[in-house]
């Protein structure tokens, strides 16, 4: 558990987290639970033992979480987290839509399999999750002790929302999707105090892009693309998750935060153009 991180800021509140066994998902449950969280450590399917340990992590630090397999892209599925989290916690305060996965293909050889996968699960698995969340934020309401907003919502996206990706066209396109799912959002339930903002990671290290990054031969290459010089840690998005789901951050919504090491600062212009 993060240990610079312990103002109480989520105290009493309740985050689902879809992907959270491993990766940026795991971070982001890990803090929020640091900060008074309650956490639903969701997997997709197989094993749930790395899932199960993120919960013994948060447990054992004194918060409560528990583990709820669903695939996001499934309705059944998506509608029996939310009813089991209901259940067990009552309600929901914070959804963090962070499941998301790649198959790369050059662009004539992408399977309609491939495409229909990653569109699945990154943008349709953001919906549905979110409608759920919406649905019981309206139903419940503001609950002044816990927050000034009647939930929160938070997309991972990427900087492939705006950074066009040769060799990923399924995942660029459900990001640009995400980031007006997001904005359409946000648009439409203002009024009822839900805010809705997104997370941009540029390249975090994580299990999702290990070969960009594990050899030094391949991070020298990447960080040609990152002026700040470094590679994201998952810590790094897991504390603006925070942020972003604390009355901290009340007046924003319908923003994505791109935290990527300037990644999103064309670095190819900075001696060119
Ligand atoms: C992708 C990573 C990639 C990063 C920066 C992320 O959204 O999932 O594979 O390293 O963007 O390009």
């Amino acid at each position: 558990m993060p240990s610079n991180v312990n103002a109480n800021r989520l105290q009493g509140q309740i985050a689902i987290v879809t992907g959270s066994s491993s990766g940026i998902g795991k971070a982001v449950a890990l803090a929020m639970a640091a900060e008074g969280a309650s956490i639903v450590v969701n997997y997709p399917g197989g094993t749930p033992d790395a899932a199960n340990q993120v919960a013994d992590e948060i447990k054992s630090a004194g918060r409560k979480a528990i583990v709820i397999q669903a695939d996001v892209s499934n309705e059944d599925d998506v509608k029996k987290m939310f009813a089991k989290t209901i259940e067990t916690y009552g309600t929901v305060d914070i959804l963090v839509n962070n499941a998301g996965l790649q198959k790369d293909a050059a662009f004539v050889d992408m399977t309609l399999a491939q495409w229909k996968l990653v569109l699945d699960v990154n943008l349709t698995g953001q919906f549905l999750c979110a409608r759920e969340a919406a649905r019981e934020f309206l139903r419940r309401g503001i609950v002044p002790v816990k927050s000034k907003a009647a939930g929160k919502i938070i997309c991972m996206s990427s900087v492939h929302e705006v950074i066009p990706w040769a060799g990923h066209c399924n995942y660029a396109a459900s990001k640009g999707g995400v980031m007006l799912l997001m904005k359409s959002m946000a648009q439409e339930l203002a009024p009822h105090k839900i805010r809705v903002n997104s997370i941009g990671p540029g390249a975090i290290k994580t299990p999702i892009n290990r070969s960009a990054w594990e050899t030094p031969e391949a991070e020298k290459e990447l960080l040609k693309l990152i002026p700040y010089g470094r590679v994201g840690e998952p810590s790094d998005i897991g504390l603006v998750a925070v942020w972003l789901a604390s009355d901290e951050s009340d007046y924003v919504t319908g923003t994505t935060l791109f935290v990527d090491g300037g990644m999103t600062l064309y670095p190819g212009f900075a001696t060119g153009g």
